[in-house]
Formats: structure tokens, sequence, C-alpha cells
């Protein structure tokens, strides 16, 4: 199959915005947000009179500077920013230091974007935690900040949105009092990822795969992301979200809206996001009677790795020795519309499993007669796989014929990799800051779409709530109980990545 390389430098160009971080300290602007910003300024994304403008406090401009330059050495090694180019970059920076709770901070930065001749447009990334949005959108909103008179103003917030319903609700209340819900943008970063906005494109560019994408033709679909890694050092994060909330209600739900909604009239955002809506309308609700038999909830035990033993999930630093928090977590859903009446869709995520991979798995009906039935080795069904990552790309799996004087079957695998180095394979924040300079917002979760989600797990929350144990799992296995009948009924049954 010819390699389908996507090249990552092709985009709108950005007019100069200011780029305000709150929580410019943290983890994720030195991880994320600053090598995201230097690559796009390298492909010409990024306006080179724009300003990253860092809002935080304790700390000098200097030492700031020296913690974001020494995060591009750890985490973005592949950028190799040398000491000269470092300094012509840091001359962008501007920092306002204060407490998110003090007006002052906000005057502060006020004066700061007056002081830029021309730069009108802003766009505030809140790196912080979820507590700090409202007063984030309060202070902006008190100086003028959130004002798009003279340019735009995008206020731009991480996951978790909410922890239930209810505070999902709230949340999406406070903030559309400050601002229009068109200038909150919910990054999901799942859906800047290349493989899951492919999805869209191999959907809706080609016409081989539409007559296939039904309950015709489909026996099941998986979206699977599951991780090698532990919780690291984010227990007292995880350990109220649990791989439910982490995972299923946000990244791997999105995917399944793009696997199954309807084409949109147009591809714009509120197009695309109205489609999506409606297949999370046409979820089945959750019957509290059914939740055991469609749920999988469990916990990494101990276990060890060629060269490493690993912790069980109670031993990590911060986690209660008692909890039954879920590391591991699968439901399966049904959507009650034409298109897919009858087709689970089984999503599953889970840490220190053998190895990191996420993937989309649509598995065909098999033939409806098997003429090959007598062969050692029978046809198994056929699946559509795209690979999210590692290793973006697209398989197909067949049978074939072995090649000599027999007829017995073998697996052919087509594979399509986006790009046969990886290089070409823009990282998701790239991608996703850009959209937000560009202002297109068909990759972010709207307000309603992250309700319609937290109401349809409402009801497996609360069985969830009050349990007393939880099933557990060895550390670099699959041997997770209550996958195999989860996938009862399933053409070929479950899909472990390898
Ligand atoms: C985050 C979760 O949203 O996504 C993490 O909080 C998870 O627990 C991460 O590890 C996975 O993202 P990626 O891009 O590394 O697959």
């Amino acid at each position: 199959m010819e390699n389908v390389a996507i090249k990552a430098c092709i985009g709108e160009p950005t007019e100069p915005t200011n780029i305000v971080i709150f929580g410019a300290g943290g983890d994720l602007t030195r991880r994320k947000l600053i090598p995201a910003l230097v690559k796009m300024l390298r492909c010409g994304l990024l306006h080179p009179k724009s300003k990253i403008i860092g809002v935080l406090k304790d700390r000098s401009k200097e030492i700031w500077l020296d913690s974001l330059h020494q995060g591009m050495l750890d985490f973005a090694p592949e950028i190799e920013m040398h000491e000269e180019q470092w300094q012509e970059f840091s001359a962008m920076f501007k920092m306002v230091s204060g407490d998110l709770q003090e007006e002052k901070t906000y005057t502060d930065l006020a004066a700061s974007l007056e002081s830029l001749d021309g730069h009108v447009n802003a766009m505030f990334y809140c790196a912080v935690p979820p507590r700090w949005y409202t007063t984030i959108a309060a202070g902006l909103h008190n100086v003028g900040l959130a004002n798009e008179n003279a340019g735009f103003r995008r206020v731009v917030i991480e996951k978790p949105f909410g922890m239930d319903l209810e505070s999902a609700r709230q949340l999406n209340q406070e903030l559309q009092e400050l601002l229009d819900e068109s200038q909150i943008y919910r990054i999901d970063h799942y859906l800047g990822k290349e493989s899951v906005q492919n999805l869209l494109v191999y959907r809706f560019a080609n016409s081989i795969l539409e007559p296939l994408w039904n309950r015709n033709f489909i026996d099941h679909i998986q979206i699977s992301a599951a991780e090698s890694n532990g919780i690291e050092y984010r227990a007292n994060y995880y350990e109220k979200s649990g791989a439910l909330r982490d995972m299923i209600q946000n990244h791997l739900m999105q995917v399944m809206t793009l696997v199954a909604m309807e084409p949109p009239v147009e591809f714009t955002a509120d197009a695309v996001r109205s489609e999506k809506i409606k297949v999370l309308r046409a979820v089945r609700p959750f019957k509290t009677e059914e939740i055991k038999q469609q749920t999988v909830a469990a916990q990494y035990g101990a276990g060890n790795t060629e060269d490493e033993t690993l912790k069980a999930y109670v031993s990590e630093d911060g986690v209660s020795p008692d909890s039954v928090t879920e590391t591991f977590s699968a439901v399966r859903f049904h959507i009650d519309n034409w298109r897919w009446q009858g087709v689970p869709f089984i999503l599953w995520t889970g840490k220190r499993l053998p190895q990191r991979v996420s993937e989309i798995v649509i598995r065909f009906r098999n033939p409806p007669f098997n003429l090959f039935d007598t062969h050692a080795n029978p046809p198994s069904a056929n699946s559509l796989v795209f690979r999210v990552h590692p290793d973006e790309g697209i398989e197909l799996r067949m049978n074939a014929k072995m090649p000599g004087l027999t007829t017995d079957i073998q697996r052919m695998v087509m594979r399509a990799p986006y790009s046969e180095n990886g290089e070409d394979v823009s990282d998701a924040y790239e991608v996703l800051l850009h959209d937000v300079l560009t202002g297109d917002a068909t990759l972010f979760s709207r307000a309603d779409e992250v309700e319609e989600s937290w109401s349809i797990l409402e009801p497996v929350l609360t069985a969830w709530k009050d349990r007393i144990s939880v099933e557990r799992y060895r550390s670099g296995t699959w041997d997770v109980p209550g996958m195999d009948t989860l996938f009862e009924g399933c053409v070929s049954g479950w899909h472990k990545p390898g």
C-alpha cells in the first residue's frame, strides 16, 4: 500500500497573538505547550511577532525561562534547540507575577498586554487545576480582558471538565456567565492526534468505506488506550478519578462519536459537533441491573517485566492501601439508531498493561458461510485497525491463501503508516493550539457534549461509587478479569494489541 504521509507544516498562518499561560511554571507548560509553540514557530504557523506571557508567582523570570529551556531538552530533544536559538526564542517571553486569586494579577496582565503595540488578539491557556478555571475567567472578565471588541479572546481549558454530571453542569454554567461559549476551547488532546483526525478524512473523503460502515457488515467496534506506565506522580488526582473518568468519559467517548457520526452537512465546527452529539444522545441508557455485565473495573497488582519489578497500585506513593480505584476500565455501549443498532462499541483503557497502544478496531462480520471449514487455520474475521499510537497508521487484516500446494489460510495484514519515520506526524498540542489561534473549534468539546457524556456514565458512576472491592490484574499482563465475558457474542472477542 502506498504510504500516505501528512506534512505537519501545512496550515493557515496565524496573526500576531498574545499567548497567555496561567500556570506557566507547571509541567504541562514545560512538557507540551512550549515545545508545541517552538515547532509552530519553526513551521511558520506561529507569527514571530506573537508574545508568550507567563502568569506565575514566586519565581524570577530568569529561573522560569531556565526551567522552560530544560523542559525542551528533557521532553522534546528532537527539536534540537541550541543555546542561540533558545535566546532568540526567549525574546518572545514576558512574565506577569501574581496570585490567581488577586485582582491585581489581572490588572497587571491587562497593562502588560496593553503595552504590546498592535497586539489585540489573545489566547488564555489555563494550564492549572480545574478548580481555578472559574477564578481565571472571572479575573479576565472583571478587567475587560474577555471582551472581544478589538480582537479575539479565547480561553483554553483542559480536562477534567467536572467529575460527574452535576459538577460539569456547574462548571459550564459558571464559565458561560463570564464568557461566550464560542470563546471556550475545551481541549481533548486525543482529538488532536493525527490518526483521530484522519478518521474523518478516511470516512468522508473515500467512497469505499461508507457502504460497509454500518450494522450490515460490522460486528462490533473496539476503541482502546492501553498504557504500560502506572499512575506515576499523579496519585492525588487519580485516586479521585480512576480510569473511567480519566480516559473513557472524554478521550475514548469522543473518538466513539467520530467513528459513529453521520456525515456533517459541512466541515465546520458546529456542523461536526452537532453530528457528534446526536451519537451521544442515541447511546442506550444503562440499566442498573445490567451494569455488571456491561462494564469492567480492575486495578493493577504487583508484577514484573524482564528488568523491572512493578509495584501494585495500592503501593504507589500517595495511594491509600485499601483503595478500590480502578486503573483499568471497559464499557460496552450500544447506539440505538439505524446505522448502529445491535453493534456493540467496546471502549477500554488501562494502566500497567504490557504495551502502550491506542487503536480503533472495526471488526467485520464473518462470511455467511465458511467454505474452508475443514482447513487447519480457519479464517478469522476481517478487521480494519486505525492505530492512534504508536506507529500511527491504518491496517486491514484479511485472510489469504498460504503459498504452496494448499488452500490453507493465513492472515494477511495490509499496513499503511502515515509516515515511515514519524517525523511528519504532528503533536496533538501543535494541532490544537494552531486551531485555537485560527478559531477552528471542530476538535474541541462543546458544553453539551461534555454534559451528555457524563449523563450517559452517571448510572455507572453511581453503581461503582460505594464498591468495597475491585478485581485485580497482574501488572504487565493482559489478565484482566471480566474482559472475556464483556466480549461475549462479539466475533473473535477481545483484540489485545500486539
Ligand atoms: C491523559 C490522562 O488525559 O491522557 C492520562 O489523564 C493518560 O492518565 C494520558 O496517560 C494519555 O495520553 P497519551 O497522549 O499519552 O496517550
